[in-house]
């Protein structure tokens, strides 16, 4: 039997439950808080409107992405990790480089993505109140390894 999908196996189902992590009036005060959702630790974002959730620590060292400052890079709103300057977007996890061509010097350095790094969560708001739906993308992403046996859970000041 195949227990790949969370109505197939109820203990899969319980973690991707939603959970509920704060109140729409003070993400939209403080534009960021964290949460631990099934033993998973994850920033929440609101920038511009929108909420965004992904796992909170950088999928390059373990950096704390909760202390990182929100910046547009070509147009996509990314978080900037504190420690080495990683940018990844909001809206899907990538993360961005610049690259110029060797052969052109006079080329003007492109933003490029190296595909989707940090997983990302999703929210949803209810009456006011904000809820985190785990990602349960069957594909391994590099902010797991921080999200899971030693390094899960880490301390955040509130
Ligand atoms: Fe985030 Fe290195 S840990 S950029």
């Amino acid at each position: 039997m195949d227990l790949s999908s969370p109505e197939q196996d109820p203990e899969m189902k319980e973690e991707y439950s939603s959970v509920y992590v704060g109140r729409e009036e003070d993400i939209k005060k403080s534009e960021r808080m964290t949460a631990v959702v099934h033993d998973r630790e994850v920033v929440i974002f609101y920038h511009k409107g929108e909420y965004h959730a992904m796992d909170i620590r950088c999928y390059h060292s373990g950096g704390p992405l909760h202390l990182g400052e929100i910046e547009d890079f070509d147009g996509r709103p990314c978080v900037v990790c504190p420690w080495h300057k990683f940018k990844i977007t909001l809206a899907t996890g990538e993360g961005l480089y610049q690259s110029i061509n060797p052969k052109d010097p006079s080329a003007k350095p492109k933003w490029c993505s190296k595909g989707i790094k940090q997983r990302i969560h999703t929210v949803t708001v209810d009456n006011g109140k904000i809820y985190v739906t785990l990602s349960n993308e069957p594909v391994k992403y590099d902010s797991d390894f921080y999200a899971t046996g030693n390094f899960k859970v880490i301390k955040t000041p509130s």
